[in-house]
């Protein structure tokens, strides 16, 4: 098993090369033997609190799974960067991402991120032909209130130059071009990048920068965040700096991330198999088939109101329980007792009162029949 790499990954902040390089290249997590009641009786104390301890890491860590929220995003990314080869002088086209919090912008990025790393490696080798440490990706997340400064000093600690102390944004940035011109980075994702100060008076130098990074730095830059849109990331003319803001805009392919929803029959049918696929992952002896596809299907819809975010809270939640409680499985009284955030709640006790009134459903139909 693999486990042996596993678990140092749980202390990656992923905001060094280093670590982003582990989590690119680490192994899948292996999933734990699926045992028995009898077989879970039959283990001694010691081999017990070993398996629950793996069958914790990896209800915690169960995805990321290929919605087609994330495979849509993929695609997308992928013709992108691919189309993105041309010659160096030509300006590439950038990505923003840009989607409500919880509906698995950063993990798909990432899952993205780490394959194309993988690619990128296996056909070019880890060193770039002047015999630098290749890394095709960059990625740097922020964090509240973040000025331009900040940004460039954090590509600085990805790459842990030693200039990341000392000097002004402008030296910064040029160090941080440096970095990426020799480790050759193709893409660039600034992950959060909301958090960018990003007040009126700033929003045309935030643009300004951006439209730096994305006119110098021979990389396809990735933005992700929340509402980039309303900040006039895309618009024109929202600002006395309107054509500044067109250029960003311009060359700007703005993707979303959707929630899923129960309003008609695709949709549903997208439901179903996400609770199948996390059916098939979970490692609880009692599991059954249906478990979460037929028996829970109505219930996880309205506790997470189709955020995967919510979803993935409460299935982590609820495993840790039923592995903890002996339950080794999931039904609605567990379930009942785990706490979601506050969000999904919030949104639940309308929509469930709606499914009560069989107005609403969330399973497609083809799959009805069998329901109680
Ligand atoms: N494809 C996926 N498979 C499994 N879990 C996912 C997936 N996408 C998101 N999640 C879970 O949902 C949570 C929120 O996702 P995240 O990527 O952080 O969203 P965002 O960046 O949009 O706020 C994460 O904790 C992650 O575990
Ligand atoms: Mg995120």
């Amino acid at each position: 098993m693999s486990l042996s790499t596993s678990p140092v990954l749980g202390n990656l902040a992923l905001s060094r090369k280093e670590d982003w390089k582990a989590f690119a290249e680490a192994p899948r997590r292996s999933r734990p033997e699926l045992l028995t009641r009898t077989q879970l009786k039959a283990l001694s104390e010691e081999a017990r609190s070993d398996y629950d301890r793996q069958r914790r890491q990896w209800h915690a860590n169960l995805g990321p799974i290929k919605t087609p929220q994330l495979a849509e995003l993929h695609e997308d990314l992928w013709d992108i960067v691919d189309s993105n080869v041309q010659d160096g002088d030509k300006a590439k086209g950038a990505v923003a991402v840009d989607a409500f919090p919880g509906l698995g912008k950063t993990t798909s990025v990432l899952a993205f991120a780490r394959e194309f790393h993988q690619r990128e490696i296996a056909e070019q080798g880890a060193f770039t032909a002047a015999g630098h440490e290749r890394l095709p990706v960059c990625r740097v997340g922020l964090t509240g209130n973040t000025g331009m400064k900040d940004l460039n000093r954090s590509l600085l600690e990805f790459f842990g130059h030693p200039g990341r102390n000392r000097g002004t944004t402008t030296q910064f940035g040029q160090r941080a071009l440096d970095c990426v011109l020799s480790c050759e980075v193709r893409l660039l994702a600034l992950d959060d990048l909301h958090f960018l100060k990003w007040r009126q008076s700033s929003g045309i130098e935030v643009s300004n920068h951006l439209k730096w990074i994305a006119n110098e730095f021979p990389v396809t830059l990735l933005m992700i965040g929340v509402g980039l849109a309303d900040k006039g990331l895309f618009s024109e003319g929202t600002t006395s700096g309107g054509s500044v803001l067109a250029q960003t805009g311009r060359r700007t392919t703005r993707l979303g991330m959707r929630p899923f929803t129960i309003k008609n029959e695709a949709g549903r049918r997208e439901w179903r198999q996400m609770l199948l696929a996390l059916e098939k992952r979970m490692v609880l002896a009692d599991k059954d088939p249906g478990m979460l596809a037929d028996d829970l299907s109505d219930y996880l819809f309205a506790r997470s109101t189709g955020h995967i975010g919510s979803l993935m809270t409460l299935i982590n939640r609820g495993c840790q329980r039923a592995v903890r409680t002996g339950a080794e499985r999931l039904d609605r009284d567990l379930l009942d007792g785990v706490k979601n955030d506050e969000a999904a709640e919030a949104a639940r006790r309308e929509l469930e009162a709606a499914l009560e009134k069989r107005r609403l459903t969330s399973r497609p139909r083809s799959s009805r029949r069998k329901a109680a």
